[in-house]
């Protein structure tokens, strides 16, 4: 069974959506694995977002990211990696499909309330840093409604 990272980014802390948003991730079937509420270092952010150093939005978003706490979360299904990131939506909130979490709650790119991994090499370097190896998972009995 496939894992993702997914975070919820300081605006959507900040804005009370919380809840809104894991019940999107948990509704659609996904299994939270792990979950936890950080406090983003400089030092984090940087490794995070190290693919888009030297890009013109880079400071901005290492400012954005390390503004407020985030909720950090591991979640795991059937094409996890891609079936959280249709969740989210398109990058931009403007071009964001209906019914995704960007576009139901956001407006403009340097605040799109959600990060999520977008592949598999990226998925395992980012649970690993933000979580570290072997987390552990756990038996879910609703499974075999979910996962054919
Ligand atoms: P994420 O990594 O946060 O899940 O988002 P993504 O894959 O959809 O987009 P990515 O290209 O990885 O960009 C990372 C984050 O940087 C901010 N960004 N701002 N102002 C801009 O042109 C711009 N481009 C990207 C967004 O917060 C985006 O989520
Ligand atoms: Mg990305």
């Amino acid at each position: 069974m496939e894992r993702t990272f997914v975070m919820i980014k300081p605006d959507g802390v900040q804005r009370g959506l919380i809840g809104e948003i894991i019940t999107r991730f948990e509704r659609r079937g996904l299994k939270i694995i792990d979950m936890k509420f950080v406090h983003v270092s400089r030092e984090l952010a940087e490794k995070h977002y190290a693919v888009h150093k030297g890009r013109p939005f880079y400071d901005g978003l290492i400012e954005y990211i390390t503004s407020g706490p985030v909720l950090a979360m591991v979640l795991e299904g059937t094409n996890a990696i891609t079936v959280a990131r249709n969740t989210m939506g398109a990058t931009n909130p403007a071009d964001a499909a209906p019914g995704t979490i960007r576009a139901d709650f956001g407006i403009e790119i340097g605040r799109n309330l959600v990060h999520g991994s977008d592949g598999a090499e990226t998925a395992a370097f980012e649970i690993g840093l933000w979580f570290g190896d072997e987390i552990p998972g756990w038996e879910r009995d609703v499974d075999r409604w979910i996962f054919e």
